[in-house]
């Protein structure tokens, strides 16, 4: 196995392993080389959606979402199809999935299958390093606040209708928990590594507890630019059969938008974590 850093930052691709007949000393290698890079790429991958799912289930249960619809043969996995002549809507914003989740998603693992023939790339942040930029005296501020999550905004905005009216290639089903409101500590330490991340995110972070709506405002204005700057991001641009993983604990992901005139479908299922703390 041929571990190759991708950017300072974050970020590794492996090359020399096939993810559907990985030995237990290789699945071992790929689980330190996460918590090490954050995000992992595995090119040339014609595995089944079967052993995507089963690759995924080696870090833990997989998680059914409770908005996005799943396939009918496994509702675990969401096909994330963007049609021709459509723009993109799912991950189209920074975030980390499921924050809203009172235990969000530990990882995620998406699988490429059309990709455009240019865009459509995935970029990715690491929350550790935004957390060891900070000064000593944001650090000490953040330390202890607590913000509230939600899927209210972002599975409600205009134009999401259409989706729950089943008229598009992703649809969803209204769940009563998409106006609930969980709290989770702004900056998180991992359960693995140890390690300390800023854990807010524009997608699904709405306020900070114990402010004024201005200062909370303000605060995560700040703080959603700062843990996205370039010095902190990988890019993955996809190929056909190609497999990320990320963990959802220390990284964020973004999906850009910028192929509308071409289709790209990817397969993506998430892993169940735990709460932060
Ligand atoms: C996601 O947010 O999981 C989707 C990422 C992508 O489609 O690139």
């Amino acid at each position: 196995m041929n571990i190759e850093q991708v950017t300072g930052a974050c970020g590794a691709e492996i090359t020399g392993v096939s993810l559907d007949s990985l030995s237990n000393a290789e699945f071992d290698q790929v689980h330190t080389a996460l918590l090490d890079h954050g995000v992992l790429f595995f090119r040339d991958q014609n595995i089944s959606l079967d052993a995507q799912v089963a690759f995924a289930n080696r870090f833990g249960p997989l998680e059914v979402h409770p908005i996005v619809d799943g396939m009918d043969e496994n509702p675990r996995i969401t096909k994330v199809l963007k049609p021709a002549g459509e723009s993109a809507s799912f991950g189209t914003g920074w975030h980390t999935d499921n924050s809203f989740f009172e235990t969000p998603s530990m990882g995620s693992v998406l699988y490429s299958k059309t990709v455009p023939p240019f865009g459509g790339d995935t970029l990715f942040a690491n929350q550790y390093l935004a957390y060891d930029a900070l000064s000593d005296t944001m650090k000490e501020l953040l330390t202890g606040l607590q913000a509230v999550h939600s899927a209210s905004e972002a599975y409600t905005v205009d134009g999401t209708q259409e989706k729950y009216e089943k008229k598009t290639a992703i649809t969803y089903s209204w769940d009563d928990s998409i106006l609930e409101e969980v709290v989770h500590p702004v900056i998180r330490t991992h359960p693995e590594t140890g390690r300390k991340a800023l854990y807010v995110n524009d997608m699904f972070t709405l306020r900070i507890e114990g402010m004024s709506k201005a200062e909370s405002r303000a605060l995560l204005d700040y703080l959603f630019v700062h843990a996205t700057r370039p010095e902190f991001c990988c890019r993955f641009r996809w190929t056909p059969n190609a497999v990320a993983i990320w963990d959802n604990r220390c990284m964020q992901h973004y999906a850009v938008d910028d192929y509308q005139a071409f289709e790209r479908l990817m397969y993506r299922v998430t892993i169940e974590g735990c709460r932060p703390v």
